[in-house]
Order: C-alpha cells, then sequence, then structure tokens
C-alpha cells in the first residue's frame, strides 16, 4: 500500500511539536539523521523506566527482562536484513565503531606489507580514515576505484584492472553525497571471486532500501540506527560466521570472555566476543524498534515512496535556473546534492533555514568525492517517506528566491 506521510507524521513528536508551534518545519537533512518515531523513543523510555538493569549479567527479574528485550532487539535486525543467524549481528556504537573494528582486525591479523585495500573516491571518511590507519599499521597500500562523474561506479574497470595483491575491497552501498546506489552482489561476487574480503558501508542505504545480506553475500556490512529511524550511539556490525569465529577481538573487557586468568583469557562465543562492557543497551532496544517499525511499514513500500520523491525532486530542482545537480537521477537514495552557480552552498542553507527548511551543506564528510565530482562543496537536500511533494515546490521556490536575496 502507498505510503500516507500525512498519516506517518501523526506517530512523530517533533511533526507534532512543530504542528503546535505553527513554525515552518521542513527537515531535509535525514542522510544527516532521521526523524524518531514514538515507538521508538517509547521502547527506550520503556527501559530507563520499567526494567532498566544489565543485560546477561544480572541473575533477577529486571536483568532478565532487560536480557529478553535485548537479544530480541537482535532477532529484529536479523530478520530486518535476512541475516540467518542473528549472533552474526554485533551491536557497536554506529557505522564508524563497525568499520574501525574491522579496519583493527584486518590491520592486525590480516593485512600484510604490499597487500591492497581498495575503496572507492565516494566513501565517507568513516570509510576511509580507519583504512589509512590500517593501511599504515599492515604495511598495506591504498588503491581507488574509477568513477564516473556522477558518482557512479566503473564496474568493468574494476574487474579488468583488479590488483592480484588486493585483500580488501571497501566501499559503500549508498553514497550520503550523490544518493548513488551501488551493487553490492557484483562487487562483493568480485571480492570473493579474487579472494579479497568485502566490507561494506550502509549506513545510507539500510533506511532506504530492503537490504536482503544472504543475498549480498557480502562478508562484512555495518549500519547506524539513527540513520534508520533509531536512536544515535547504537549501529551494528553484521560479519560472515566463519571470519567472525577466525578472527580475534580489538577490545577487551567485561562480557566478551569465557574465562580469565592472570596472564591470559579464553573469549566469548558470538556475538559477546565483540561486545565487550556494558552495552548501548537503551539504545539496542530502541534500534530493535525502529527496525520493526520500518518493517511494519515496508521497505519496497519506502524505497518506491523516496525514489518517486527523489525523482521528482531531481526534476523540479533541475530546471532552477543555474542549479547542477551533483549525482544520478536515477537508482538513487534522498540524498540530493546541489550547487547553485555564484551562491556558496552554506549561505544557500543559511537562507533556507530561516525559512524553515533544514539542508546540510559543506563537504559531507566526503572530501575525495568533492575532489573526484569537482566540486569545493555542496548543498544537500535529503528525503524521506515523511516528506512530501510541496516540501520539494516550496525548497525549489525558496531557492529561486535565495538567487534574488544573494543578487545573482
Ligand atoms: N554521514 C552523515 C551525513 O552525511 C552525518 O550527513
Amino acid at each position: 500500500m502507498a505510503l500516507d506521510p500525512a498519516l506517518i507524521r501523526k506517530s512523530y513528536p517533533i511533526y507534532r511539536h512543530f504542528a503546535g508551534t505553527g513554525e515552518t518545519f521542513i527537515y531535509l537533512d535525514n542522510a544527516a539523521t532521521t526523524q524518531k518515531p514514538d515507538s521508538v523513543i517509547d521502547a527506550e523510555l520503556a527501559y530507563y523506566r520499567e526494567f532498566c538493569a544489565n543485560v546477561h549479567r544480572s541473575p533477577h527479574k529486571l536483568g532478565e527482562e532487560a536480557t529478553n528485550c535485548f537479544e530480541l532487539a537482535r532477532a529484529s535486525i536479523a530478520k530486518f536484513l535476512n541475516i540467518d543467524d542473528p549472533s552474526q549481528a554485533i551491536f557497536t556504537s554506529s557505522t564508524t565503531g563497525s568499520i574501525n573494528i574491522v579496519a583493527n582486525i584486518l590491520a592486525g591479523q590480516y593485512l600484510k606489507p604490499g597487500d591492497v585495500i581498495l575503496l572507492t573516491p565516494s566513501e565517507h571518511h568513516s570509510n576511509l580514515v580507519p583504512w589509512q590507519m590500517a593501511a599504515a599499521r599492515s604495511g598495506a597500500t591504498l588503491e581507488f576505484i574509477d568513477i564516473f562523474p556522477d558518482g557512479t561506479f566503473d564496474y568493468d574497470q574494476v574487474g579488468r584492472n583488479w590488483n592480484p595483491r588486493t585483500k580488501v575491497l571497501a566501499f559503500q552501498h549508498a553514497s550520503n553525497v550523490t544518493g548513488a546506489i551501488h551493487d553490492v552482489e557484483t562487487l562483493s561476487g568480485l571480492a570473493r571471486h579474487n579472494g579479497a574480503l568485502s566490507v561494506i558501508d550502509g549506513a545510507q542505504a539500510v533506511a532506504h532500501l530492503p537490504v536482503d545480506l544472504n543475498a549480498l553475500d557480502c562478508d562484512f556490512y555495518a549500519f547506524s540506527g539513527h540513520k534508520c529511524v533509531g536512536p544515535t550511539g547504537i549501529g551494528v556490525l553484521y560479519g560472515k560466521r566463519e571470519l567472525l569465529e577466525r578472527f580475534t577481538p580489538v577490545f577487551g573487557g567485561g562480557e566478551m570472555i569465557l574465562r580469565v586468568q592472570r596472564q591470559s583469557s579464553t573469549y566469548n562465543a558470538l556475538p559477546y566476543k565483540f561486545e565487550p562492557g556494558t552495552p548501548n543497551i537503551a539504545g539496542a532496544i530502541g534500534l530493535g524498534a525502529a527496525v520493526e517499525y520500518l518493517m511494519g511499514l515496508g521497505m519496497s513500500e519506502i524505497a518506491s515512496y523516496v525514489d518517486a520523491l527523489a525523482e521528482y525532486a531531481c526534476q523540479r530542482l533541475s530546471k532552477v535556473d543555474r542549479v547542477t545537480i551533483a549525482g544520478p537521477l536515477t537508482n538513487r537514495t534522498g540524498a540530493i546534492s546541489f550547487n547553485i552557480n555564484g551562491c556558496h552552498p552554506h549561505d544557500i542553507a543559511s537562507i533556507l533555514d530561516h525559512r524553515g527548511i533544514a539542508i546540510r551543506a559543506g563537504v559531507h564528510c566526503a572530501e575525495p568525492l568533492m575532489e573526484a565530482l569537482g566540486v569545493a562543496s555542496t548543498a544537500r537536500a535529503s528525503f524521506y517517506f515523511y516528506n512530501t511533494r510541496d516540501e520539494v515546490d516550496q525548497l525549489v521556490s525558496a531557492l529561486e528566491n535565495t538567487k534574488e536575496i544573494l543578487g545573482q
């Protein structure tokens, strides 16, 4: 069934709040973080208000309830991503936290001097800087695949120019700047065929399209809760079981061990061996509620709605005088980066903000991509399923006025 944003907004305290104040609230910064529905906020609050206890260690009713809810959240995430075994979903702090764990593990236990870590110039800094650190530590080198001017990848070139020393292929499922959705199945297949591990940054994709990790068959996949209506400070790292079994953890502490002696320890079973210390229990429970909420709406329905809205926004924006869109017009998420010739993106964002329209401007934690696209920075409007065509129209009309205000 088609999504109805007016109905959806009734479940969002922030939309109710601004409906009450009467202020214009056009939130188009969803690639940075999404708004949260009642069910997510309520799930987090219920933990703190009704069954606040530690998990996996406290032998009392409250501890059991907290543990059950925490593990039910993990089961929901496994269903959401079509993972056979929930213990392959490790709770982390964020996409960044997840990628840092993988990069650290591979730097210490897998990469050798002269090996190649293959990346794309489109990566968010969170899928670049950890690999720079891993390269410095292991003696591996970084190489980058070619991208087209609209930010899409040159898949043929990746296969043709495959360097046999490549041991890791790390790339984003979707770009936080151009919105381009990339072909994970093809690239992770290429990595597997050539004996390399694939590591996917799913931060922008998980919120927007059905992600089936069984079908994608990648080695590691990372995402954050807050980009898909969940809480901040919680993320997930998925890994293939044999890899999670094979590698030892990079962080130690309580709960990740089976036995501790003075000189050495034995590690716990999955997923706990990668979850030292007290986890973000409320965040995990909130994320469980978030993915249940998204599955309730239907990820295919969300993808169709946001696709149509992004297509409409691209059409309307591309007709605004001196606007250029940095990114593909199809096979994209709701993140649309653009420039108005002669206007600085920060000025655009600031003028729109005065009109109640929230967008992001800058390099979007993707400096090498700015260089590849030939721009210093961009303005970015990013849409989600609670946004409307009317909001696109208001953005476009405010942009027309922006040029007038700036005297262009
Ligand atoms: N990665 C987030 C963004 O692109 C913060 O805005």
